[in-house]
């Protein structure tokens, strides 16, 4: 099993490249399955997830050829596609639910295994179910399974998510996009990556559009284009690499990153008293030596993403005083305090409360991964002690951060994988 080894304390300086955004190129890569015409999409990031999500597609009887170089698949689907969506890769990826929606719109007929819960929560799909039965779609699960079926075909309707849903505002805006007639979602999650999927939807033919902020209208359509995308930038990884040039009071310059689209993060960093510079397509951080502490929680967007909650909790252990974050969103995302705290950290849990001693100095230690954004708090928080760290399970920061150690190597850090 692969591990990081990690000796901190050096001031991260230079310049990072963004990846293609994970969240934002799996449901567009699901959405591939409502079309046999030909597409190309660019700007993938090389992760885990996006390699199972193409695995996923193939066992479903896509066409897919990879040009590793460039970051870029092409797309063309045979008519003849299978329905069902087994266990074994789901389980590596909960985005394997938005499979679910295409093949409903496409053939009428889905059997997805139930992508089942994971270290940060239970991740039920029930959101995802009640929207679908509201388009004429019948389902059972049993033994695992999401047997689904539309027997007269997907049919438009009105529907308002009962709570904000990334993935079911997502499964449910591909599905309507080849559904008969007009689909009115209302209470929408309006995440960036969301905004990507109308786009590139819509380049693809489709019919929908933003009626209001949480709106969308979606008439279906049957005729679909070629078409080339590409896939926006990742503001999650952005977010990280923000928060690790503040905490080893370094100064980067994040390009590709989009500053737009992360607005409340900049926000709460400035009022941390980080120095940051926009531009364009970059955003430059230079981290010093007073950290202001502070109170917020997490939010569905436009407010601070739960996916940099971990993060921003290590910053708040270098804060000048005692911190305190509530995590909204999921109801099991503190897994990395513990190992926070095996490094020196003083953090309680309190429900969905996390309070944070400021002023720690992080020691070296042995450390378990436990999920994506968790892991790479580890690193955050080993990049600003001497001593050396050891990080384990690294197959969970793989699902999410392309050539993390290389970008951090490129910019003074002491970071290398180990066997
Ligand atoms: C997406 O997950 C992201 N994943 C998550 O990123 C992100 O943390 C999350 O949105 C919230 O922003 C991808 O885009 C692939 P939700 P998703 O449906 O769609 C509950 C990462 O690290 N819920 O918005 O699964 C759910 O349990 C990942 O990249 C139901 O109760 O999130 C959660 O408490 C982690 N029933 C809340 O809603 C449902 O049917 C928000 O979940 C669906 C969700």
């Amino acid at each position: 099993m692969e591990k990081l080894e990690v000796i901190g304390s050096n001031k991260l300086k230079g310049k990072i490249k963004i990846s293609g955004s994970k969240n934002a190129a799996l449901p567009i890569l699901a959405a591939t399955l409502l079309s046999d015409k030909k597409i190309s999409l660019f700007n993938l990031p090389k992760v885990n997830d996006i390699e199972t999500m193409i695995l996923l597609l193939k066992s479903l009887g896509s066409k897919i050829k990879i040009n590793k170089k460039i970051n870029s698949v092409y797309i063309k689907n045979s008519k003849k596609i299978n329905t069902l969506a087994s266990y074994n890769l789901v389980k590596k990826m909960r985005a394997g639910i938005l499979v679910l929606g295409p093949l409903l719109a496409k053939f009428g007929k889905a059997k997805v295994s139930l992508p089942g819960g994971c270290a940060i929560g239970t991740r039920p799909v029930d959101i995802h179910l009640k929207a679908f039965s509201k388009l004429g779609v019948k389902y059972k699960i049993s033994q695992g399974y999401i047997h689904a079926r539309a027997p007269k075909g997907l049919i438009g309707n009105s529907i308002k998510f009962k709570k904000l849903s990334v993935g079911a505002t997502e499964n449910l805006i591909i599905a309507s996009s080849l559904a008969k007639g007009k689909t009115l979602l209302s209470n929408c999650a309006i995440e960036p990556e969301i905004i990507d999927l109308v786009n590139f939807l819509n380049k693809m033919g489709c019919k929908i559009k933003w009626v209001g902020k949480r709106s969308l209208k979606i008439f279906g359509t049957k005729s679909l284009k070629d078409l080339k995308y590409k896939v926006m930038p990742d503001r999650i990884e952005a977010g990280t690499y923000m928060i690790a040039a503040a905490l080893t009071e370094g100064n980067l310059r994040i390009i590709n990153a989009d500053p737009k689209i992360m607005k409340k993060e900049i926000e709460i960093l400035k009022k941390m008293g980080i120095k940051i510079k926009l531009k364009d397509r970059e955003i430059s951080i230079k981290g010093g030596k007073n950290i202001k502490k502070i109170k917020l929680k997490t939010s569905p967007y436009p407010g601070f993403p739960t996916d940099l909650q971990a993060q921003l909790m290590v910053l708040m252990c270098k804060a000048d005083g005692k911190s305190e974050i509530k995590e909204t969103i999921f109801e099991n995302r503190f897994m990395h305090v513990s190992e926070l705290n095996r490094m020196g950290a003083k953090i309680k849990i309190l429900g969905n409360k996390a309070f944070v001693e400021g002023n720690i100095k992080f020691e070296g230690a042995e450390l378990m991964a436990t999920d994506l954004r968790a892991s790479v708090s580890l690193i955050l928080a080993a990049l600003t002690s001497n001593k050396k760290s050891i990080i384990n399970r690294v197959y969970h920061l793989d699902r999410g951060y392309e050539n993390i150690e290389k970008k951090l190597t490129n910019v003074g850090a002491k970071i290398k994988r180990i066997l």
